[in-house]
């Protein structure tokens, strides 16, 4: 995009939790001089979300991908998965050139096998599995730059992968990484279930899926980018909160790496990027800090007699691990200052 130019974006599926959070973004972006919101009927925004009168009262139109791209520069999928694989290849057929950033799970593994494995049914369109840029931000940064389509992380694996990055780079991990996260009730989008039912979730805490979370697959096949030895638990847990992610890994350093090193490391390996903060000494990650912000927090615990160092990090699961981090992607697709529209 050239100095000064505005763009025009679509969001499909505005009438969810990331959708309505894009929609928040988008109205504070200096760069987006328009956007149009598309879903599965139409309706009003602000009638979908009253906090909206007289900020946003678009018309959510009924979805055609040719309406959809038409003057458009990016389009946002907001669906769920295995909904977007069927709705992103009128798109693509619509407009040959249009970037296309996707909130969805369903191009963000890179293999038939390892998406039926994990979403439990064949793909609809496996020919675009692996041309999709994985969009985390702080590891990908000049693939997205080059990139049309941008598979956007899901909230667990950018609260695990983030603060993973400094020690995969320099080769430091060993065997096992243990993450234990929990998430509040919005990751699972505004669906309900018995699990979110309010006397269930209330005061209460609970583990689900362990062993057998779809995210699982994702964090692993990043991480085998770096070492295909790297191996990861993760027990995902519910917290009765509306929005953060917070996960504590437990890590295994090589011998030859040295712990009392590690705080600097990240310090150094985050200290150029805009939405890592490594927080200063005891100070605590936690959801409430990075609450409605792009931010993801990291602290690092190391102690000479222990085996593991332990790494805290902390996200708003719909912003920087979903809606904010799409954006982020879109200003890094287009060449605008990274933090436009979210700070
Ligand atoms: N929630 C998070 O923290 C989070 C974070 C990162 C990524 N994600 C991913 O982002 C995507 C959206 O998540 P979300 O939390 O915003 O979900 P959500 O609150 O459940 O919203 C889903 C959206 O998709 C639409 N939709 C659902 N089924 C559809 C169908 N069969 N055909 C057409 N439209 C359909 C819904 O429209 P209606 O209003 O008509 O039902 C709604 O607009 C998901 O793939 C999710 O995994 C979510």
């Amino acid at each position: 995009l050239q100095e000064g130019l505005a763009m025009k974006v679509s969001v499909i599926g505005p009438t969810g939790y990331t959708g309505r959070e894009l929609v928040r973004i988008l109205l504070r972006h200096g760069k987006v001089e328009d956007f149009l919101l598309f879903g599965r009927q139409e309706a009003y925004f602000h009638k979908e979300y009253p906090e909206f009168l007289g900020v946003c009262e678009k018309k959510i139109e009924l979805l055609e991908a040719q309406k959809a791209v038409q003057g458009m520069d990016a389009v946002f999928i907001a669906l769920p998965h295995k909904v977007s694989m069927e709705v992103t290849p009128l798109i693509r057929q619509a407009d040959k050139k249009i970037k296309i950033i996707d909130l969805s799970a369903d191009y963000r593994l890179t293999g038939a096998d390892i998406y039926k494995r994990a979403y439990g049914v064949e793909h609809k369109d496996p020919g675009y599995l692996g041309k999709y840029v994985y969009g985390l931000c702080e590891a990908n940064r000049e693939a997205i730059r080059q990139a049309r389509f941008v598979a956007n992380p899901g909230c667990y694996p950018t609260s695990v992968l983030i603060p993973l990055i400094p020690l995969m780079e320099k080769g430091m991990l060993e065997g096992t990484v243990i993450a234990d996260c929990k998430s509040g009730a919005s990751g699972a989008g505004k669906s309900l279930s018995q699990m979110l039912h309010f006397v269930e979730c209330n005061e209460n805490i609970v583990p689900y899926k362990i062993f057998q979370h779809q995210h699982a697959y994702e964090m692993a096949q990043f991480m085998g980018f770096f070492d295909k030895s790297l191996d990861l638990i993760f027990t995902p847990q519910l917290l009765p909160i509306d929005t953060g992610i917070l996960t504590v890994l437990y890590i295994k350093l090589k011998k030859s790496a040295d712990k009392e090193k590690v705080k600097a490391l990240y310090l150094e390996r985050f200290a150029g990027e805009k939405f890592v903060r490594v927080l200063p000494e005891s100070d605590m990650p936690t959801p409430a800090k990075v609450r409605n912000s792009n931010f993801c927090d990291i602290n690092v615990f190391a102690d000479k007699q222990k085996e593991y160092i332990i790494v805290v990090s902390a996200i708003d699961n719909l912003i920087k691990g979903g809606s904010g981090q799409a954006v982020q992607n879109l200003n890094i697709m287009s060449g605008l200052e990274e933090g436009e529209g979210l700070l």
